[in-house]
């Protein structure tokens, strides 16, 4: 099973999410880590009490050496994909390039509408019948990277930004896991079939 590691600042709902759908013995990723940049992040003790392997790091108090400590840690943990999960934090460009195609994250609306913050309050001021939800891959560019999959939330008469955060994120709980998986599907059965080619190579000069 692909091992992910997911990165919070927060609540860590939609980490639980992921966590709770890794349970199910035909989900092919597992959740090998969980960590962030604030190690006072309610969503911490939460994945604490789960049994996951919690990392706390403080990004302020670490400054720039974080994204080393990090690295490190993903690095220790043979983390195959990062999913980001609340993770508010402009992650640096190399850190990006060091994990390519590796990093997914969640997102709050129809992208490529309302990139950054404030997304159900945009939708809201401009009249919008929906919202929804984004998970896409991680590029240097906040919130532009390929999107992997999506899912649409109706905008009801009445709704405030949190009333449709609300709902917004119901629809997330479902979304992240689905294209979680599907998405760690594909590196983690190339690198099986790596394995397998790799064990009858080896057995190769045995059989002739
Ligand atoms: C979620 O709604 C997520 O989409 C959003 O923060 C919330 C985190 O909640 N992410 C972003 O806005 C990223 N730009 P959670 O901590 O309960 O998962």
């Amino acid at each position: 099973r692909a091992r992910v590691a997911v990165l919070i600042s927060g609540r860590g709902s939609n980490m639980a999410a992921l966590l709770y759908a890794g349970r199910a013995d035909d989900c092919p990723y597992e959740i090998a880590l969980v960590s962030g940049d604030r190690p006072n992040a309610p969503g911490l003790t939460l994945a604490k009490a789960e049994g996951a392997p919690v990392v706390s790091l403080d990004a302020r108090a670490l400054g720039k050496s974080y994204w080393d400590a990090l690295n490190d840690e993903l690095e220790k943990a043979s983390i195959d994909l990062i999913a980001l999960a609340g993770f508010m934090r402009i992650i640096p460009t190399t850190f990006v390039e060091r994990w390519a195609g590796r990093i997914v994250n969640i997102h709050p609306s129809l992208l490529p509408r309302y990139k950054g913050l404030h997304t159900q309050q945009q939708a809201l001021d401009n009249g919008d019948k929906v919202s929804g939800a984004t998970v896409h891959l991680v590029t240097p560019e906040l919130d532009s990277g390929e999107i992997l999959g999506q899912v649409e939330v109706a905008i009801l008469p009445g709704d405030s930004a949190e009333t449709l955060a609300g709902r917004v994120l119901i629809a997330e709980h479902q979304l992240y896991p689905r294209i979680l998986a599907r998405y760690a599907a594909r590196p983690f059965e190339a690198k099986w079939i790596e394995e397998q080619v790799d064990a009858l190579a080896s057995k190769l000069p045995e059989v002739m």
